[in-house]
C-alpha cells in the first residue's frame, strides 16, 4: 500500500455525497476536508462522511497546506474556477465531467496543470470500474474480433425545469454535457482515434439546450458509433460493442456491473462484475496510484483526451446552434 492520501472535497452535491461513500471504501484516503458555499452544509456533509475539517467556502479547502488532492463536484461552469483554485495551491485535483464546459476553458486548465506540473484527470469514473477494465482486456485480445459498431444510448426523464442544472443554460444544461460525454467518452475509448466523419441531430429544449439529441460517428475504417443522449424519456441506457467475432452488452454501460457475451449461435453468457458501494472510488484509486509513481495525468483518462472530447462537444453544439449565455 502507499501513502495516505488526504482528499478535500469542493461542492456538498449529489455526486459529492457518491465519491465521498466510495472513497470511505479505500483505505488509503482520507476525507479530509470539504467545502461548501454554506458552512452549515459543509458541516452537515463532514458529520454525514466523517470529514475531518468543514469550510464555508472553497477557498479554505485549497489553501489548506495538509490537503493533497481535490475532487471538483460542483456544476461545469464552475469546474474552471474551482480547480484552477485547486491547482494555484499547489493540490492534484479530480474533476468531475465535463473537464469544463467549452474547448477554450479546458485547454485552459490543462495549461495551467501542465504549467504548474501538477496532477489533474477528468473524473470519467466509468473507465476504472471493473467491467469496463475487464472489456478493454477483451478487446485487446481480440475475443470480439475487430470491432466495427458501437451503440450507445443514456437516456432518462428529466422533468422540464428551466431553473435546474440540467436545463439552465447559465448552468451549461443539456443532456450533451451531463450524460452525452458518457456515450462520447466510451466511443473515444473504444475506437482510439478521431472520427472522419460526424452529423447529430439536436431537439432543443424551451431554455435553448439539448433535450435529447444523437450523434453519428464514422472511422477512417469504416467503423460506426451510434450515440444517444436524452432527458426526454426513460430508455434501456445500453451499450453494445459489436466486433467481427462477437458482441458485448453493456447494460447501464456508464456504471456497468455486467457484460453479456453473445457470439454466434451460442447463447448468451453473463459475467458479473460487482463492485461495493457507488463506484466512484476506483478513479480515486487511479489518481492515488497516479500520484504515489509521480505521474502528472492518467494514461487511462489522458488530458489530450480529455480535450479532444470537449472538442467534439464544441463541433456538436455549433451544428445545433447552441451556445450559453456565459459564451455570447
Ligand atoms: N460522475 C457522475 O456520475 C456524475 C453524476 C452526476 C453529476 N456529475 C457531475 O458533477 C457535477 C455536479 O453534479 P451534481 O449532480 O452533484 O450537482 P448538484 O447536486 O446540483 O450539486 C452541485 C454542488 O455544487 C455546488 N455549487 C456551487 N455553485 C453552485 C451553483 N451556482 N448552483 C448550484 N450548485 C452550486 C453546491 O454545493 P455547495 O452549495 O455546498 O457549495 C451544490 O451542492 C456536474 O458537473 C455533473 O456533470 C457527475
Amino acid at each position: 500500500m502507499g501513502k495516505t492520501f488526504k482528499w478535500g472535497i469542493l461542492g456538498t452535491g449529489k455526486i459529492a455525497n457518491k465519491f465521498a461513500l466510495g472513497l470511505a471504501t479505500l483505505p488509503r484516503a482520507e476525507l479530509f476536508a470539504v467545502g461548501s458555499r454554506s458552512q452549515e452544509k459543509a458541516e452537515s456533509f463532514a458529520r454525514t462522511h466523517g470529514a475531518k475539517h468543514a469550510f464555508g467556502s472553497y477557498e479554505q479547502v485549497a489553501a489548506h497546506p495538509e490537503v493533497d488532492v481535490v475532487y471538483v463536484a460542483t456544476p461545469h461552469p464552475f469546474h474552471l474556477p474551482g480547480a484552477s483554485l485547486c491547482l494555484k495551491q499547489g493540490k492534484a485535483v479530480l474533476c468531475e465531467k465535463p473537464l469544463t464546459v467549452n474547448l477554450q476553458q479546458a485547454e485552459q486548465l490543462v495549461g495551467l496543470a501542465r504549467e504548474q506540473q501538477l496532477f489533474l484527470m477528468e473524473a470519467m469514473w466509468t473507465r476504472f470500474i471493473p467491467a469496463i477494465v475487464e472489456l478493454r482486456k477483451w478487446i485487446q485480445a481480440g475475443r470480439l474480433g475487430k470491432i466495427v459498431k458501437l451503440q450507445a444510448d443514456f437516456s432518462f426523464k428529466a422533468p422540464f425545469d428551466p431553473q435546474k442544472r440540467t436545463y439552465n443554460p447559465e448552468l451549461a444544461g443539456g443532456a450533451l454535457l451531463d450524460i452525452g460525454i458518457y456515450p462520447i467518452a466510451f466511443a473515444y475509448m473504444i475506437f482510439g482515434r478521431e472520427p472522419v466523419h460526424v452529423s447529430s441531430f439536436a431537439q432543443l429544449a424551451p431554455t435553448g439546450v439539448d433535450q435529447q439529441a444523437a450523434y453519428l460517428f464514422g472511422y477512417e475504417g469504416g467503423e460506426i458509433a451510434s450515440l444517444q443522449a436524452a432527458f426526454t424519456a426513460d430508455f434501456q441506457k445500453s451499450a453494445f460493442v459489436i466486433g467481427t467475432s462477437g458482441m458485448v452488452e453493456l447494460p447501464l454501460f456508464w456504471r456497468a456491473q455486467q457484460l453479456i457475451v453473445h457470439l454466434p449461435e451460442q447463447k448468451p453468457q453473463v459475467f458479473d462484475f460487482p463492485y461495493p458501494s457507488t463506484g466512484l472510488q476506483f478513479q480515486a484509486e487511479e489518481v492515488m496510484n497516479c500520484l504515489d509513481a509521480g505521474m502528472l495525468e492518467s494514461d487511462v483518462m489522458p488530458l489530450d483526451e480529455s480535450l479532444r472530447i470537449m472538442a467534439m462537444m464544441d463541433r456538436l453544439r455549433k451544428e445545433w446552434g447552441l451556445r450559453y449565455p456565459f459564451e455570447q
